[in-house]
C-alpha cells in the first residue's frame, strides 16, 4: 500500500479585533483585547490577529503596541499597504504581518489584495517587513494570478481569502470549496506557507480545517460572537476541538 502524507498539524489564529469594537462602541477602557489574547492564548489559541485599520474603528495603536510588548511572538497584524502601517509596524516587529486591501466604507475586509495590480508596492513592503523581522503574509483570492504575482513578491506565507466561501450556499459552496483546495495545493508546492480565513464558523470551518495544504486558520468573529454565550476560553477550545477532529477524518 503507497505510504500515506502525514498531514500536518492545524493552528488557530483568534482575532481579538472585535473585543476592541465593544470597547470602542462605548469609550470604555473595557473590554480589554490583551486580557482576551491572554485567554485564548491559554486555552491553546497559536497566536493573536489584531487588524488596525486606517478609521482605528476596533482596535487602536496602543493594542498593538501593549500586545508586541506581551509577546511579539504570537502577534499577527493585520495591515494594509501603507506608508503609516509599514512605518509602524517596522517599529512594533510584530512576528507576522498580513497584508489585506482596505476601504474605508467596507464593514469587513470584502476581498483579497490586488497583488498582480500592484506587485511593485507589495513586493517593496514585503522586503521592509522582512527587514524588520516580520514574516508576510497576502491576504489573497484563490486566484491563480494573484499566486503567479504572490511569488514574484517575497512573501513566504499566503492566507486565502475564505469569505466567498462562507457566503455560499449548496453547489456555490462546493465548488468555492474545490477552488480553495487546488489553490491551497499549488501555492504549498510554490513554496508558500498556506492560511485562510475570513468568515468562518462552527458550522463551516470542518471543510477547510480538512485542507491538508493549509496549517494556520485565523478566526475572529464567530469566536468573539460565540464567547458571549460560552466565554472566550470555551470559545477557542470548542474551534480548535472541531477544527482538529475535521483534521482527523
Ligand atoms: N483573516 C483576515 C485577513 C481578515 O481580514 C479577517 C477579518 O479581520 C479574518 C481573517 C477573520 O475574519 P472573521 O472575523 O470573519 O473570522
Amino acid at each position: 500500500m503507497p505510504a500515506r502524507r502525514a498531514v500536518p498539524a492545524i493552528r488557530l489564529g483568534v482575532n481579538v479585533d472585535h473585543v476592541a469594537t465593544i470597547r470602542q462602541a462605548r469609550g470604555t477602557p473595557y473590554p480589554d483585547p490583551v486580557e482576551a489574547a491572554r485567554l485564548a492564548l491559554a486555552a491553546g489559541a497559536a497566536s493573536i490577529t489584531v487588524h488596525l485599520r486606517e478609521d482605528r474603528r476596533h482596535i487602536q495603536d496602543r493594542d498593538v503596541a501593549a500586545l508586541v510588548a506581551h509577546d511579539r511572538g504570537i502577534v499577527n497584524l493585520e495591515m494594509a499597504v501603507s506608508e503609516e502601517m509599514l512605518r509602524l509596524a517596522s517599529s512594533w516587529k510584530p512576528a507576522c504581518v498580513c497584508l489585506v486591501p482596505e476601504k474605508r466604507e467596507e464593514l469587513t475586509t470584502e476581498g483579497g489584495l490586488d497583488v498582480a495590480g500592484q506587485l511593485d508596492a507589495v513586493r517593496a513592503a514585503c522586503a521592509r517587513l522582512a527587514r524588520a523581522g516580520s514574516r508576510v503574509a497576502l491576504f489573497i483570492d484563490a486566484d491563480p494570478r494573484q499566486l503567479k504575482a504572490a511569488k514574484l513578491s517575497g512573501a513566504p506565507h499566503l492566507e486565502i481569502h475564505t469569505g466567498r466561501y462562507a457566503e455560499a450556499r449548496g453547489r456555490a459552496q462546493a465548488a468555492e470549496l474545490k477552488r480553495i483546495a487546488a489553490f491551497a495545493r499549488a501555492a504549498r508546492k510554490a513554496g508558500f506557507e498556506v492560511h485562510a480565513g475570513h468568515g468562518l464558523t462552527l458550522d463551516n470551518v470542518a471543510p477547510i480545517a480538512r485542507i491538508a495544504d493549509i496549517v494556520e486558520l485565523n478566526i475572529g468573529h464567530a469566536i468573539v460572537a460565540r464567547a458571549l454565550t460560552v466565554g472566550l476560553p470555551a470559545a477557542v477550545a470548542e474551534m480548535r476541538r472541531a477544527m482538529h477532529e475535521a483534521r482527523r477524518t
